[in-house]
């Protein structure tokens, strides 16, 4: 028996994980599995009413679970920050999930801008650090509103944590057993304390994986090779603000937001699955937004809990709907709506 936590939260984050929900019951069926869901109403709507962000005894019942099924956080009518910080990123760091797995595929039939590559050239893994970095929270404004004010934000780089992030990588890239090279992005020609740190502890880590490549790359290069040459990457590893961003950059070239999913992973502990798009507030309650990317990450959550089968199953599905069903993966341009696509995918499953 799986117990998930469900966190629909704010905008289009409900829709997209209510059609997650229904691949996983059609899953389930099929690979007699028993799983129980706890829903948990976080998110915009929960603190403008009541103020309450994440309470303790949400927080203690979540480290309780199997997994955590979160849509999208962060609300229009809320100032930035207190959301995301208080609920996303107190999540990641309380559970200590302290890698973001985020997959870069692009899928046969995907429009992508890079049009001359083909779907083999774009499949790699961004192995983001996330619990550290310029996420710590570390530093402080002075003078605050004067013309003389100071703003310093600290990025903390601990041995434990880099060397805990770069294992990861490395084993997760055997166990992928596709180019066997793992890319250390950093930046050691500006940034030469945290990433002289980094590239030690890589080059040492690498020593014990022999049968794997290491390779470096500053980031603003692999920003330019993900969009030319994506078919070098593998396993990428980086830390926790440039994974942010070069993410982004790769959900981009898979397709977009609506089929780019994540994992933050505690591989002991409890690990929390999303979309990684937001919650898209233009679009709510529009059933326009492809839930695509929900659903991928129903699939790392069930390959993740050992349903490695279902998983399977739910790419494959994937696989088909982009190639021969939706027209594009763009909101309101799928040829269907959010919860036709959901329903393809679960009727795939069922039938095949
Ligand atoms: C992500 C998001 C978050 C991040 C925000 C919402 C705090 O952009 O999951 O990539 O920066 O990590
Ligand atoms: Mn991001």
């Amino acid at each position: 028996m799986h117990r998930i936590a469900v966190i629909p939260g704010d905008g289009t984050g409900p829709e997209v994980v209510a059609e997650g929900l229904k691949v996983l019951k059609a899953v389930s069926g099929k690979f007699k599995f028993k799983y129980q869901l706890e829903y948990y109403g976080l998110g915009g709507e929960l603190y403008l009413k009541t103020k309450e962000i994440l309470p303790d005894s949400v927080l203690d019942e979540l480290k309780q679970m199997d997994a955590i099924y979160l849509g999208a956080i962060g609300h229009p009518e809320v100032k930035p920050g207190i959301l995301e910080k208080g609920i996303l990123l107190k999540i990641r760091f309380e559970l200590d999930q302290y890698i973001n797995l985020r997959p870069v595929k692009l899928y046969p039939g995907v429009e992508t801008p890079l049009k001359d590559k083909r779907a083999e050239d774009i499949d790699f893994v961004v192995v983001r650090e996330n619990t550290e970095g310029a996420y710590a929270g570390v530093g402080g404004l002075i003078k605050k509103g004067t013309p003389d004010e100071i703003a310093i934000q600290e990025a903390i780089h601990t041995r434990k944590g880099v060397e805990r992030c770069l294992r990861f990588a490395f084993e997760y890239c055997r166990k992928r057993n596709q180019k066997n090279k793992v890319t250390l992005c950093g930046k050691t020609n500006v940034l030469t304390y945290a990433f002289d740190l980094w590239e030690r502890a890589f080059y040492e880590v690498g020593k014990e994986f022999e049968d794997i490549e290491t390779d470096y790359a500053h980031v603003d290069a692999v920003c330019m090779w993900m969009v030319k040459n994506p078919e070098w990457f593998d396993v990428i590893v980086t830390d926790n603000l440039f994974g942010d961003i070069i993410t982004d950059l790769g959900a981009m070239i898979q397709g977009g937001l609506g089929i780019a999913a994540g994992g933050n992973i505690h591989p002991a502990g409890v690990s929390m699955f999303e979309p990684i798009g937001g919650s898209a507030p233009k679009y709510t309650g529009m059933g326009v937004v492809s839930p695509l990317a929900a659903i991928s990450a129903c699939q790392m959550m069930l390959d993740h809990l050992g349903e490695k089968e279902a998983a399977q199953n739910i790419e494959k599905a994937i696989m088909k709907i982009v190639k021969e069903d939706v027209k594009s993966l763009s909101a309101g341009k799928m040829g269907y709506s959010t919860s036709e696509v959901g329903d393809l995918v679960a009727k795939y499953i069922i039938e095949k």
